[in-house]
């Protein structure tokens, strides 16, 4: 770690931002790996290795909307400590527009896979585990949502690559000690 964060000039996040930040951070990999292979036609998985895929998908993407949703009220309640002074107007601008947006996704396309989920019937993960259902069976407005949750699980890869891009280069090109205001070991006051 090239910068000194006991000399710069801003705060990092908090711990609790960083838990909600790095767990998230942790699942979506995951879980999009699992939706990639999970319909078994690169590995040529049984049908009842496909179905544990498939709930493994389910469930994590539902603890990831539980986490979004609590660090979303969190993040409401106590903001973000502010941004650094010395990026340009314009990342700060980008940094901010990328984390809305990845916050939006990180809402909707859960929230999507458990509604087409839910209007292909009954969910019963792991056969032992039933999930509520409110809306009623339609396989073909399932079909719809599916489209656009696997549209939107494309572009959350893409987005999540950019900051991460973003977030290297701040690290290695510009030292400028914006990666240590979210990575764990960095107390930064
Ligand atoms: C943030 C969480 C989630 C992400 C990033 C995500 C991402 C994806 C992606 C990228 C695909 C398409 C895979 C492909 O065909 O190439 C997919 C499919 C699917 N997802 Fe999710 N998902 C999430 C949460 C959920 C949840 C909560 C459920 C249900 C409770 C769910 C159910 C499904 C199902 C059933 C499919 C297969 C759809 C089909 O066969 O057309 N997903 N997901
Ligand atoms: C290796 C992976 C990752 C690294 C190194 C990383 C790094 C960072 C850093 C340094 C920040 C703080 C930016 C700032 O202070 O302006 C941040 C914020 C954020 N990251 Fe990541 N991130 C990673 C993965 C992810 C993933 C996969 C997601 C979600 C899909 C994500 C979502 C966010 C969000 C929403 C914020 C804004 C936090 C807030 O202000 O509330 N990050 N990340």
């Amino acid at each position: 770690m090239s910068e000194n964060p006991a000399s710069l000039p801003f705060v990092g996040y908090s711990l609790p931002a960083r838990v909600f930040h790095w767990t998230i951070a942790a699942a979506i990999p995951v879980t999009l790996v699992i939706a990639l292979i999970m319909d078994g036609e690169i590995f040529g998985f049984s049908e009842a290795a496909q179905g544990v895929l498939f709930d493994t998908h389910k469930l994590i993407g539902l603890v990831i909307l539980l986490v979004v949703l609590l660090r979303v009220a969190y993040r409401l309640k106590n903001g973000a400590p502010p941004q650094s002074e010395l990026m340009p107007e314009m990342q700060r601008k980008i940094g901010s527009i990328t984390h809305v947006l990845l916050y939006v996704l990180l809402l909707v396309i859960p929230v999507l896979g458990y509604a087409g989920s839910q209007l292909f019937g009954a969910i019963n993960l792991f056969n032992r585990l039933p999930i509520p259902v409110f809306l009623p069976h339609d396989e073909k407005l399932g079909d719809r949502v599916f489209v656009i949750h696997t549209f939107l699980g494309y572009a959350i890869m893409a987005l999540a690559a950019l900051h991460i891009g973003a977030a290297l280069y701040h690290l290695v090109v510009r030292k400028d000690g914006v990666f240590a205001r979210m990575w764990p070991g960095m107390r930064l006051k």
